[in-house]
């Protein structure tokens, strides 16, 4: 019975034994498969790979490890891991270690000095090799060098840090010109913050004060892929206005299509402005100059009138008095041979009726030049050293007044005078003011359409100037705004017709800034003109200083 049993175990034990024999073969295929594989990985693996023991001694390593740490494979076999690291990360390396009895996997980076000395970084990975209890047997570590990683991320770090704290506004678009980012310069400069201006278009910025022109222009070389420089007026948040000097860089991308726009911008506007007064004050220079050639021209052409001028002035009287006492022989003679020629075709009867309208026309004329030439004197005269007269503003108003008081009366029924009490004194020359407040009082009468429209003079201490005003102000034609710029400007007059030279309010602008003031203009048309002179009050500290120094 057992025989049976016997064949029947032995031919099991010979299946077992074939069983056993293809595991055993299918294993040391296995392990022939994994082998190389794995063998394959270390040699080829990215990462220098160790294998230390559980204090960090090494008992294996790839040939990336020499070439990492510039030290042959028998040089690290036997080495401990740590003592690649110099402290004080060596201490942190072995405590990281020490982790690894609770951890699936560590990591950490450190820095190595090759023996070429180059510094290199490194990243480490860490996992425990643990037998079947569960204790560490073995530490596989894979290094990276991260050195070059390390670099780009600095660079790139530094680069973007750069363009965050650069002085100049950047704005960096897409290529439909969506707002992609700005830097702090940028939203200081321009009121919006970074929320509101990304994925905005750029278009936000416009001011209006360029034409469809400039931007084609702008568009079109940039989408070209040149680069754009020029000066453009933009508008903030706030509706209010800067210029600035801006370049926009095309940036392509890997199809050399362009991907982004990057623009530059320094604000300019306080150059502009400087420029812009520089300008004007070049200008004004320009017409100093011309004023003082001007000046020249007339005192010298002023001598030149008067003198023949005085010839007509002085006889045209003669004249008539001579043509007065002839005409009572003339008469006689015409009552008895009739009319005669006296001049040429001319006959008495009608020489008798014009000859003094003639001679009363050409007194008038010389009259009028005589005026002229004064006023061009007055104009071109060099500033008397007479203005440091301690002066009375409301005594200059009354004696002006009274200069003129007849032209005032003949030109309106509503003439009124407020005086200013306690006013301070002006420094300056009295006649000259005189003249001013005529000149003013003059234009005012002028202006009148009939005599029922008022002119009121005023006088008044203005505590933020600290200035003495005195103020003419009346309700005649008025004046369009683009004539006030003109009218301070010598022989400008809307009044040739009735003897206006257009010189009074030059020569009056000239004394009141020779005075320190200014004069001002505020007129409405059709309704009336207020004129102001503005005089710095005279402190008693200054007049004194002025005296004294
Ligand atoms: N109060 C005013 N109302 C309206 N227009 C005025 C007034 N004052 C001045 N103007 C304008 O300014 C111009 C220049 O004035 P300005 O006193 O310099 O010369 P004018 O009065 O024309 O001649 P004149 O040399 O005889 O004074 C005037 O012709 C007039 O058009
Ligand atoms: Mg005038």
């Amino acid at each position: 019975m057992s025989k049976p049993e016997n064949v029947n175990n032995i031919s099991k034990t010979e299946d077992d034994i074939q069983l056993i024999k293809k595991d055993l073969e299918s294993s040391i295929n296995l392990t022939k498969f994994y082998k190389t594989h794995y063998t394959l990985l270390f040699i080829h693996s990215p990462f220098a790979v160790f294998f230390v023991d559980p204090t960090g001694i090494i008992l294996d390593c790839n040939d990336k490890s020499s070439t990492y740490y510039m030290m042959q494979k028998p040089e690290l076999m036997g080495t401990s891991i740590h003592n690649l690291i110099a402290f004080p990360m060596k201490e942190f390396s072995k405590e990281m270690f020490l982790e690894l009895r609770s951890k699936e996997s560590i990591e950490y980076e450190f820095q190595y000095i090759r023996k070429d000395g180059e510094a290199i970084e490194i990243h480490r990975k860490a996992y425990p090799v643990k037998n079947d209890e569960g204790k560490i047997v073995e530490i596989l570590c894979f290094d990276e060098n991260i050195t070059n990683k390390k670099r780009n991320e600095e660079l790139l770090k530094l680069r973007s840090r750069a363009l965050e704290v650069a002085a100049n506004s950047i704005v960096i678009t897409n290529n439909r010109g969506d707002v992609v980012w700005v830097n702090p310069a940028f939203t200081e400069l321009s009121g919006y913050n970074f929320d509101e201006i990304v994925y905005k278009n750029i278009r936000i910025l416009k001011s209006g004060k360029h034409d469809n022109k400039f931007y084609k222009n702008l568009w079109d070389t940039v989408r070209k892929g040149k680069v754009w420089h020029g000066n453009i007026t933009n508008r903030r948040k706030d509706g209010s206005e800067w210029c600035e000097e801006q370049t926009i860089t095309p940036v392509m991308n890997l199809e050399n299509e362009i991907e982004y726009f990057i623009s530059i911008k320094q604000d300019i506007t306080e150059r502009i402005i400087a420029e812009e007064e520089a300008k004007i004050q070049n200008e004004q220079l320009m017409q100093a100059d011309k004023m003082i050639a001007l000046g020249t021209l007339v005192s010298g052409v002023a001598h030149e009138i008067n003198n023949p001028n005085n010839f007509i002035m002085l006889n045209t009287p003669i004249l008539k008095k001579i043509w007065a006492a002839v005409i009572p022989i003339l008469d006689n003679y015409y009552d008895e041979h009739g009319d005669f020629y006296a001049g040429g075709k001319l006959r008495y009867s009608k020489i008798r009726k014009s000859l003094p309208e003639i001679l009363q026309g050409i007194e008038d004329g010389s009259e009028r030049i005589k005026k002229i030439v004064e006023e061009l004197k007055n104009f071109a005269r060099k500033e008397s050293s007479e203005t440091d007269q301690k002066v009375d503003v409301n005594k200059v108003v009354n004696a002006a007044i009274n200069l003129i008081v007849n032209i005032i009366k003949s030109s309106t029924k509503n003439f009124s005078v407020s005086f200013g009490e306690n006013l301070p004194p002006v420094k300056g020359n009295f006649q000259k003011l005189e003249q001013v407040v005529i000149n003013l009082l003059e234009n005012s009468c002028q202006a009148l359409q009939n005599n029922s429209k008022q002119i009121s003079v005023k006088t008044y201490f203005e505590e933020v100037d600290h200035c003495v005003v005195i103020e003419v102000k009346d309700e005649g034609v008025g004046m369009d705004p683009e004539i006030i710029k003109e009218i301070t400007d010598p022989f400008y007059t809307t009044k040739r017709d009735i003897g206006g030279t257009g010189l009074g309010l030059s020569v009056s602008s000239k004394i009141v800034s020779a005075h320190s003031g200014k004069l001002k203009f505020e007129s409405v048309l059709n309704e009336g003109t207020a004129a102001k002179i503005l005089l710095p009050a005279a402190t008693q500290k200054n007049y004194e200083e002025k005296n004294n120094g």
